[in-house]
C-alpha cells in the first residue's frame, strides 16, 4: 500500500512558529507530528510514502532521506502551490496507477484505523472514501450528507453556521483510486474539497468511513495547544521525563506534564498542569507554568510566569516576566525582564520585547 502525505502548505495561521518550521515538525507530545504519523503508517503496513512538499521542502528531505521506520520515502516537489487536489496531482507519476493509496492531510493527529478505512474502500468500489468524524460545529470544514450504504450524496466545503448537511466532516484522511487522476486537472492548483468532492459525490462515487477514535487538526495555535492537551489525558503515564532531568527543590507537578530530556527545573516552581518542556529547556527558581508547550532549549528565568502559551525554540523569559493565556511566542525571542505580554499577543521570531504588550497585539 502506498500513501502521500500532502505536507506543502505554509501553515499562516500558525505563524510565527511555522515561519522557522514547516507546520509538520510542530512537536506534539515532544515530538514531530510527521514522526508520528509516519509510525502510524508503518503499522498499518504502508511500505511507499510521497511527501508532497513545497513550502520549506529541503527541511523534509534532510529529515526523513530515502525511509524511515521501513518505508520507503519518495517527494514530489512542487514548483508552485499546488494546493491538496493539485498536490496529488502533481504526484501521479510517484504514486502510479496499480492500486488504491491513502492520503493525509500532515498537519491532523489520529488514531484512525487505516485498514479498516481502506477495507471498506474496496468493498465499495468507490473512487475516494473519506474518512468521517462528528463534531460539535462543522463550519470550519467540509461536511458530508451520508446514506444508511455510507454514500455521500453531498459535499459541501465549510459551509456557513447552520447550512451544513450534517456534523460529519472531512477528517483529512482518505482513500483514492488511481481513476481519481482523470478527475484532477493538471498543471494549476486544485482543491480537492471544492472542485473535485462535490462532483464524485453527484456521481455516486464518493464514501464515507465513519470513525470514533481520536482526531484532531493542529492548523491554529488553540488546535495545536489543544491537541497536546487531548494527548496527554490520552497518556497511560501522566507525568513522564526524559534522561538527565534535574529538579531542584520544593518543585511542584501538577499532572499531566511530559518534560524531555535535558531540563533543569529551579527551587519552588510549579509545573503544569497540561505542560510540555521540550529538550534541554531550562526553568529558574519560582516560575510557575501550566497550560502550556515549551520548544526546545528555552529559558524562562526566576519568578516568570505562564500560561496557556506556547513558547518557541531558544526564546528566552525574562525574569518576573508574564506570559499570559493564548501568547505564541516565536523562536529565538527574548522578552525582558519585568515585563507582562497579555493575552493572545504573538511575537516574532528573534525579537526583543523590551516593555508591556496590550492583549492581542503583535510584535512583528
Ligand atoms: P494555513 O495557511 O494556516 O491555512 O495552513 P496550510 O497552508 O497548511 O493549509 P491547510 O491547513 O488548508 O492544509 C491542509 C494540509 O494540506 C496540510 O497538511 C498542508 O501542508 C497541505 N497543503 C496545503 N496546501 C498545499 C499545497 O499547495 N501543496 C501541498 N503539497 N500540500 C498542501
Amino acid at each position: 500500500m502506498k500513501a502521500i502525505i500532502l505536507a506543502g502548505g505554509i501553515g499562516t495561521r500558525l505563524r510565527p512558529l511555522s515561519c522557522t518550521r514547516p507546520k509538520l515538525l510542530f512537536p506534539v507530545l515532544n515530538k514531530p507530528l510527521l514522526d508520528i504519523t509516519i509510525e502510524r503508517l508503518a503499522k498499518a503496513e504502508v511500505n511507499g510514502l510521497t511527501l508532497a512538499v513545497k513550502y520549506m521542502a529541503e527541511i523534509f528531505m534532510q529529515r526523513y532521506g530515502e525511509s524511515k521506520h521501513g518505508i520507503k520515502i519518495s517527494y514530489s516537489i512542487e514548483k508552485k502551490p499546488m494546493h491538496t487536489g493539485g498536490a496529488i496531482k502533481y504526484a501521479e507519476e510517484l504514486i502510479g496507477h496499480k492500486e488504491p493509496f491513502l492520503v493525509l492531510n500532515g498537519d491532523i493527529f489520529s488514531t484512525i484505523d487505516y485498514k479498516a478505512l481502506i477495507a471498506q474502500h474496496k468493498e465499495n468500489n468507490a473512487i475516494a472514501t473519506i474518512a468521517l468524524c462528528k463534531v460539535e460545529d462543522p463550519s470550519r470544514y467540509g461536511t458530508v450528507k451520508l446514506t444508511k450504504e455510507n454514500m455521500i450524496t453531498q459535499f459541501v466545503e465549510k459551509a456557513p453556521l447552520g447550512k451544513a448537511p450534517s456534523n460529519l466532516i472531512n477528517a483529512g484522511v482518505y482513500v483514492l483510486d488511481p481513476k481519481i487522476f482523470d478527475y484532477i486537472p493538471a498543471g494549476r492548483p486544485v482543491s480537492i474539497e471544492r472542485e473535485v468532492f462535490p462532483k464524485l459525490a453527484k456521481e455516486n462515487k464518493l464514501f464515507g468511513y465513519q470513525f470514533n477514535e481520536i482526531w484532531i487538526d493542529i492548523g491554529k495555535p488553540a488546535d495545536y495547544l489543544r491537541a497536546n492537551r487531548v494527548l496527554l489525558d490520552n497518556e497511560q503515564q501522566k507525568h513522564l521525563f526524559g534522561d538527565n532531568v534535574k529538579v531542584d527543590s520544593d518543585v511542584e507537578f501538577n499532572n499531566p506534564v511530559r518534560i524531555d530530556s535535558d531540563v533543569t527545573i529551579g527551587q519552588n516552581s510549579k509545573v503544569g498542569p497540561y505542560t510540555i518542556l521540550g529538550r534541554g529547556v531550562v526553568l529558574g527558581k519560582n516560575v510557575s507554568i501550566e497550560n502550556s508547550v515549551v520548544f526546545p532549549n528555552a529559558t524562562i528565568e526566576d519568578n516568570a510566569s505562564v500560561r496557556g502559551a506556547v513558547i518557541g525554540e531558544e526564546t528566552t523569559i525574562g525574569a518576573s516576566a508574564e506570559i499570559m493565556e493564548g501568547c505564541v511566542i516565536g523562536d529565538y525571542a527574548s522578552i525582558h525582564p519585568n515585563v507582562t505580554v497579555g493575552k493572545g499577543v504573538t511575537v516574532c521570531h528573534s525579537k526583543e520585547v523590551t516593555e508591556n504588550v496590550a492583549n492581542s497585539d503583535r510584535i512583528i
